[in-house]
This record gives C-alpha cells, sequence and structure tokens, in this order.
C-alpha cells in the first residue's frame, strides 16, 4: 500500500471533498457486508428484492413492476455518482456476492455539513443486524471520512424496526414530524432521528 493510501486511513479527508465521496463512493467492508456502488449487473438481485411490496411499503419509492424499472433506477444513481450528488451503495453480502440492498444519502447540506442517510433490506435477510452492520459503517465514512457534522434519519411512526437500527448505531430520537411526507397517497408522521460528530466519537468502539 502506498504512503498516501496509508495516511487516508489515518487521517480525516478534508470537508470541502465531500462532492469527491459522492463522485466516488469507497467501498467499505464490515464483517458480513461489502458496501460498493451499484452496479448495471446489480439489476437482476435488485428487482428481486425491490419488487416486494412489503420492502416498498415504507419507503418513498414504489416497488418496481419489471426488470426495466429497475435498470433505469439504477441508471438514475449511477447519474448521481456522475453528477458528484448524494447517492446510494449497494448493500452485498460478502460470503455470496448476492446484492440484498441499498443505503446511502437522500440528501446532503453542503453549508451545515450535514445528511439524511436511508437504506432498505431483501425481506429474507430482516432480523439478522444487517441494516445495523450497513449503517455504522456509513456512519463512519461521514463521520471519520467526509467530516460530516450531522447525520439524520427518518422512519415513518408506523415502522419502528428502523428507528431501533438508528438507535444500535447512536442515533438518538429527536421529535415526531407530523404529517412530514406524502407516501403513496397518505400523509405519514415521521420520527426524526440524529447523531452529531462528536457523538459519534463516543458512539464508535473505539470511542
Ligand atoms: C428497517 C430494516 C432496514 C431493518 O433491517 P434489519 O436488518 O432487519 O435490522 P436489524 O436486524 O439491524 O435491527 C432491526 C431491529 O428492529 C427490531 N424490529 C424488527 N421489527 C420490529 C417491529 N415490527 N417493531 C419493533 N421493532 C422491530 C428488531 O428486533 C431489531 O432490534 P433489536 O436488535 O433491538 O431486537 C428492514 O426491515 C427493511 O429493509 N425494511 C424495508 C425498507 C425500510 O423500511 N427501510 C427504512 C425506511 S426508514
Amino acid at each position: 500500500m502506498g504512503i498516501r493510501a496509508c495516511l487516508s486511513r489515518l487521517l480525516p479527508e478534508e470537508p470541502e471533498d465531500v462532492r469527491g465521496f459522492f463522485a466516488s463512493l469507497p467501498p467499505l467492508e464490515t464483517e458480513r457486508l461489502l458496501l460498493r456502488p451499484v452496479r448495471r449487473g446489480d439489476a437482476a438481485d435488485f428487482y428481486a428484492y425491490a419488487s416486494d411490496p412489503e420492502v416498498a411499503r415504507h419507503v418513498l419509492w414504489r416497488a418496481h413492476r419489471s426488470l426495466s424499472e429497475t435498470r433505469a433506477v439504477i441508471r438514475m444513481i449511477r447519474r448521481q455518482y456522475w453528477n458528484a450528488e448524494p447517492s446510494l451503495y449497494a448493500i452485498v453480502l460478502r460470503s455470496s456476492g448476492r446484492m440484498i440492498g441499498t443505503i446511502g444519502f437522500n440528501a446532503w447540506d453542503e453549508e451545515h455539513l450535514s445528511a439524511e442517510v436511508g437504506y432498505s433490506l431483501a425481506r429474507e435477510f430482516w432480523h439478522q443486524g444487517l441494516a445495523t452492520e450497513a449503517l455504522r459503517a456509513l456512519l463512519g465514512l461521514c463521520f471519520d471520512r467526509m467530516g460530516l457534522h450531522r447525520v439524520e434519519g427518518m422512519h415513518e411512526l408506523d415502522n419502528p424496526a428502523s428507528g431501533r437500527v438508528m438507535e444500535h448505531c447512536g442515533m438518538r430520537r429527536e421529535g415526531v414530524l407530523r404529517g412530514r411526507i406524502r407516501n403513496k397517497g397518505a400523509w405519514k408522521d415521521v420520527c426524526l432521528y440524529a447523531i452529531l460528530a462528536e457523538e459519534w466519537v463516543s458512539a464508535s468502539p473505539a470511542g
């Protein structure tokens, strides 16, 4: 490994590099998962879970109705990489190489160095701690390398599992935002969670 690669593992990158991260999401490895940019070749795996209405119930996208719809979503995600816009990682099981979900950035506030994150996972992989594992890795990127100050996440009140994932990662419940989103035609209250950079230091295992 070169000196530059060694140093980049030890030192946080400059905050002004944030757009560079969106343009080229660095791969993140956890015990069971690899987070990496979404590829064209993920279409079949992506469609297999994104076509499940249960997976789409509490997210703002609707269940995919065809493989060509999934391919269009992948093109959109890759355009976001190209434009250095906030976007998604593919969540890949290291044991099989299968893409089983996405996690990433729904929004980003350059002036205040904050981002909103979101995630979804194939139903057969729920309740195994995988979303928690993926979110911890993403928060590590946000705070240790991108230099963000605040990371937020929101979940619909009737989707408490997502709140548990954020709590497990050290995020705090800040309150309920009434009628904050319209999901598939229905106004929904959401619960806002967030974590600040200084709290991440104390929440992370090495902190
Ligand atoms: C929400 C989601 C990402 C959770 O993924 P996961 O890998 O199952 O999450 P984890 O296993 O890391 O943790 C789930 C936690 O929620 C809890 N949980 C699961 N279902 C629950 C429910 N109906 N009510 C309360 N808690 C619940 C689990 O017990 C676990 O908490 P615990 O470890 O304290 O027991 C997954 O269900 C999913 O992809 N849902 C569809 C997409 C979605 O809703 N995304 C979030 C949008 S805000």
